[in-house]
C-alpha cells in the first residue's frame, strides 16, 4: 500500500533540503517524478538521482508565476500522460522582521512565495487530477499553529495553506483527490543554515523540541510518501506534524 509504481509525482521546490528528499522518497515508492525549482544545475543534479529508480523529469519554474506554472503541468501531463500526485513544498521565509517594518512588498513576496504558488499549482492540475483522482501534498510548517514574532507574514501564509487544504479535501473528495498538509518542525536544511548557525538561537530553539535535535529532510519522506500512496486512503483535509514533538 506505499507502492506508486506507474504513478506521475510533481514536486516542487525538489532541488534542494526537504523536497528533494520527498522526490527521491516518491520515486524509490516506484512513481515517475517531475521536479520543479528555478537553479537547472541543482535540480539537474538531483534529477539524475532520480533517475536511478525512476523516470525524472526536471523543469525550470519559477512557482511564483502562474503562467511557468500552467506551463510546467503540461509539460509533465505531456511527458508522461498523466498526474496522480502533487507535492507543493516550495517555500520559505526569505527574511525576518517585524509586522510594524514589513513593508507590502515584503509581505505579498512571502504570500507569492508560499500560499500564491499553492494556488497555482492546484489550480494548474485541477483539471488532470479531478478526472482521473490523485493525491495533493501541501508542505507547510509547525510555525502555522502558534504566533511566530518577526515571522508574522511566514506564519499567515502557512496557516492560509492549511485553509486550503481543508476546503479542497472537501470539494474534491467526491473526485477521489485526496489533500493533505505536511507540517515540519525545525529541519536542517538551507532555509534554517542561518538559524542553525546562531548559537544561542539555536539552542533556544532546541530548547522548545523535546527531542531537543534538528529534524533531517529524510525524516520528511515517510510521512509524505505515506500521504501520497494508498496507505493513507481514507485520509484527506488532515495536517501530519512531523516535528520532534515541538507541538506537542
Ligand atoms: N527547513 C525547515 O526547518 C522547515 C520547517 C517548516 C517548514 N518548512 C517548509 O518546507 C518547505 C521546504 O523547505 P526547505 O527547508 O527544504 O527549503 P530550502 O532548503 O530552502 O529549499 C527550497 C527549495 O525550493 C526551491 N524554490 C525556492 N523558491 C522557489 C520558487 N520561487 N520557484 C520554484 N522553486 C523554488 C529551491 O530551489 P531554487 O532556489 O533553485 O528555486 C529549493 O529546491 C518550504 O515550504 C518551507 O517553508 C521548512
Amino acid at each position: 500500500m506505499w507502492r506508486l509504481d506507474g504513478k506521475t509525482a510533481l514536486v516542487t521546490g525538489a532541488s534542494r533540503g526537504i523536497g528533494r528528499a520527498i522526490a527521491e522518497g516518491l520515486a524509490q515508492a516506484g512513481a515517475n517524478v517531475a521536479l520543479l525549482a528555478r537553479d537547472r544545475t541543482t535540480l539537474d543534479e538531483a534529477a539524475s538521482r532520480i533517475a536511478e529508480h525512476t523516470k525524472s523529469f526536471p523543469l525550470v519554474c519559477d512557482v511564483t508565476d502562474a503562467g511557468q506554472v500552467r506551463s510546467a503541468v503540461d509539460e509533465v501531463v505531456s511527458c508522461f500522460g498523466r498526474l496522480d500526485i502533487v507535492v507543493n513544498n516550495a517555500g520559505g521565509c526569505p527574511f525576518l522582521a517585524p509586522f510594524a517594518e514589513t513593508r507590502p512588498q515584503g509581505w505579498d513576496r512571502v504570500m507569492r512565495l508560499n500560499l500564491d504558488s499553492t494556488v497555482a499549482v492546484c489550480r494548474s492540475a485541477a483539471g488532470h487530477l479531478l478526472e482521473h483522482g490523485g493525491s495533493v501534498v501541501n508542505v507547510a510548517s509547525a510555525v502555522a499553529f502558534a504566533g511566530a514574532p518577526r515571522a508574522a507574514h511566514y506564519a499567515a501564509a502557512k496557516s492560509a495553506v492549511l485553509s486550503l487544504t481543508r476546503s479542497l479535501a472537501i470539494e474534491w473528495a467526491p473526485h477521489g483527490v485526496r489533500v493533505n498538509a505536511l507540517c515540519p518542525g525545525y529541519v536542517s536544511t538551507d532555509l534554517s543554515r542561518a538559524v542553525r548557525a546562531d548559537e544561542s538561537a539555536a539552542s533556544r530553539i532546541l530548547g522548545e523540541v523535546p527531542m531537543a535535535r534538528w529534524g533531517e529532510p529524510a525524516e520528511m519522506v515517510g510521512p509524505a510518501v505515506f500521504l501520497a500512496s494508498p496507505a493513507s486512503s481514507f485520509m484527506t483535509g488532515q495536517v501530519l506534524l512531523v516535528d520532534g514533538g515541538l507541538s506537542a
